[in-house]
């Protein structure tokens, strides 16, 4: 028997709780950053990691931790995940590796449970990819050097990237360089919902995950001219609009023709927008992921190729924004057997598997040994409202991150 006992009411009400910081007139429980919503859902968050007695700091990309000691003069043991949410996303993406980190401290106290190391519940900002299309912004800056200074300077709804990490609490002119460094972090676990079909397909509540994929990302801005739909013949146009279209199309292919690999555009602006206008100019946010970084490598430069020659058949400039190249990452093989050995003993079937999400551990796990936990989605869906875990699946997850913190302390 585990001397660890999860309290899974009181899980389930700090989720919800939480869920009710959502941005008024958008679908689901939408949480984006740099919103006032979620300003105030991580005013809640640390206030409720003072209560506990948590010393709580935000760092200069944003991230909000909460500070336990530990017995020995050690560098911590990081749990956490973020707890924004993309448009019309659902209540656990995130908010479970957080809160659910909480949990496992709460439940440590409770049970009397010491720990060498000091346990940092940590809140990385920004993991939803924005219309700043950084994602994993939080854990980028403050694990790499991939931070660009002229990222700062764009503008989404008048708000610019500086500001915004300022209205989070950050101090954006100090990134660039790592935050932390290797040997900072003991190890570094995230709990998560699979977001996928596997779990509940094999009917297992628990699984240590094998890898995360890589994802290239970056928005592409197309210029070309805004003209009469009627009055301009087609050899004589400079449609953006049509040319996104056939890049759109492209990825598609790419990816088809790489099983295992995806790419997707999923957001498009179109100006002016108009039924009766040829568009003058397209924002596009494509990206690419698959656990072979090599292949995705390949499939960008193969996708770059076709941009521009799609884009100067049409008379059409493209620049590019923001583009971010996360790595594939594996866990240290001593921490996933680590994982893999809790997840077994709370559920014999327990399986191993690949996210094909990105995770903020995707970054932290190039400073620190980082492994993570997943617990099965209803129906596989996520990134949106209809996402669910049970309650006592949730509980189960947090079971396993608290024992596997416990395990983590003793082996490191
Ligand atoms: C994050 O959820 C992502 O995989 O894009
Ligand atoms: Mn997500
Ligand atoms: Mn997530």
């Amino acid at each position: 028997m585990s001397p660890i006992t999860i309290n899974a009411q009181r899980l389930w009400d700090d989720l919800m709780t939480l869920a009710r910081f959502t941005e008024p007139n958008t679908p689901g429980w939408t949480r984006r950053f740099p919103s006032t919503a979620y300003q105030q859902g991580r005013q809640w968050l640390q206030a409720q990691m003072e209560a506990e007695g948590l010393t709580t700091h935000i760092d200069a990309a944003g991230n909000l931790f909460g500070r336990r000691e530990g017995r020995e003069n050690l560098p911590p043991i990081h749990v956490g995940s973020h707890t924004d949410t993309v448009m019309g996303g659902g209540r656990f993406d995130g908010a479970l590796g957080v809160l659910g980190a909480f949990e496992a401290v709460r439940t440590l106290r409770e049970d009397n449970l010491s720990l060498r190391h000091p346990l940092v519940v940590a809140d990385y900002i920004s993991e939803e990819a924005t219309d700043y299309a950084v994602a994993c912004m939080g854990s980028l800056a403050m694990c790499t050097d991939h931070f660009r200074a002229e990222w700062l300077e764009r503008t989404v709804g008048g708000v610019t990237l500086r500001q915004a990490i300022i209205d989070m609490g950050g101090q954006p002119d100090k990134l660039g360089q790592p935050l932390v460094r290797p040997g900072e972090i003991a190890a570094s676990l995230e709990l998560h919902i699979e977001q996928g079909p596997v779990l509940e397909a094999r009917g297992v509540k628990l699984a240590a995950v094998s890898g995360i994929v890589g994802i290239h990302r970056a928005l592409l801005e197309l210029q070309g001219k805004a003209n009469h739909a009627g009055a301009t013949p087609m050899d004589l146009r400079h449609d953006a609009l049509a040319a996104a279209a056939r890049m759109i199309s492209a990825i598609e292919e790419i990816a088809r023709a790489h099983p295992g690999t995806v790419g997707t555009v999923g957001k498009l602006e179109v100006q002016p927008n108009q039924g009766n206008v040829i568009a003058g100019a397209v924002t596009m946010m494509a990206e690419m992921r698959s656990l072979n970084m090599q292949e995705v490598d390949g499939m960008w430069a193969e996708f770059m190729t076709i941009a521009q020659k799609v884009c100067a058949e049409r008379g059409i400039t493209v620049q590019i924004f923001n583009e971010t190249r996360m790595d594939s990452v594996i866990p240290p093989q001593w921490l996933h057997e680590l994982v893999g050995h809790v997840c077994q003993r709370l559920d014999p079937h327990a399986i191993i598997t690949p996210s094909g999400a990105g995770h903020d551990t995707s970054y932290v796990g190039l400073i620190a040994p980082a492994a993570m936990i997943f617990v099965p989605s209803l129906d596989g869906r996520s990134h949106a409202p209809e996402e669910y875990t049970a309650p006592e699946d949730l509980a189960r997850g947090v079971q396993a991150l608290a024992e596997t913190i416990v395990e983590v302390d003793k082996s490191s």
